[in-house]
């Protein structure tokens, strides 16, 4: 799916917005992330970690999960920001798969320069997806 500038731009500005939502008091790694389904809405999400540290949840799911929980399964394209333009974790690459290979992954660093622009598909080549687990015929 294609993305035009002012799309790219506004989904950007969402993912930097909502880092300053994430609760990262261990890593000191904030991590916003904004999800533009195809219906138009944009879902954000910060990275919230805990004490208990394997249970940190990654910016990019809580936005996922946030869009899926209230309905939304199809979707354009996820901004991602950090301080150094990070690109997304391999959890979060395959939970983005499950919803399609073509959503359009923009990564930004503090400064917002557009560090990565690539497809789902093309961060998880060879994904194991909702196919894989139908029978072989
Ligand atoms: N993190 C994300 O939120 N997204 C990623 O794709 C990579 C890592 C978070 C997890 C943890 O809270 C912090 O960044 C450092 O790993």
């Amino acid at each position: 799916m294609q993305i035009n500038d002012e799309i790219r731009q506004q989904l950007i500005a969402a993912a930097q917005d909502a880092q300053q939502w994430a609760y990262a008091p261990y890593s000191n790694y904030p991590v916003g992330a904004a999800l533009l389904t195809t219906s138009g809405k944009v879902y954000d999400g910060g990275n919230v970690e805990n004490a208990a540290y394997p249970v940190s949840m990654c910016a990019e799911r809580v936005a996922i999960f946030k869009a899926v929980s209230e309905g939304e399964r199809e979707f354009t394209a996820m901004a991602v920001a950090t301080e150094n333009g990070g690109s997304p974790c391999g959890s979060c690459r395959q939970v983005l798969s499950e919803f399609g290979l073509d959503t359009v992954v923009l990564v930004v660093d503090a400064q917002g320069e557009l560090i990565q622009e690539t497809t789902v598909g093309e961060l998880l080549p060879g994904a194991f997806g909702p196919e894989d687990l139908k029978p072989n015929v």
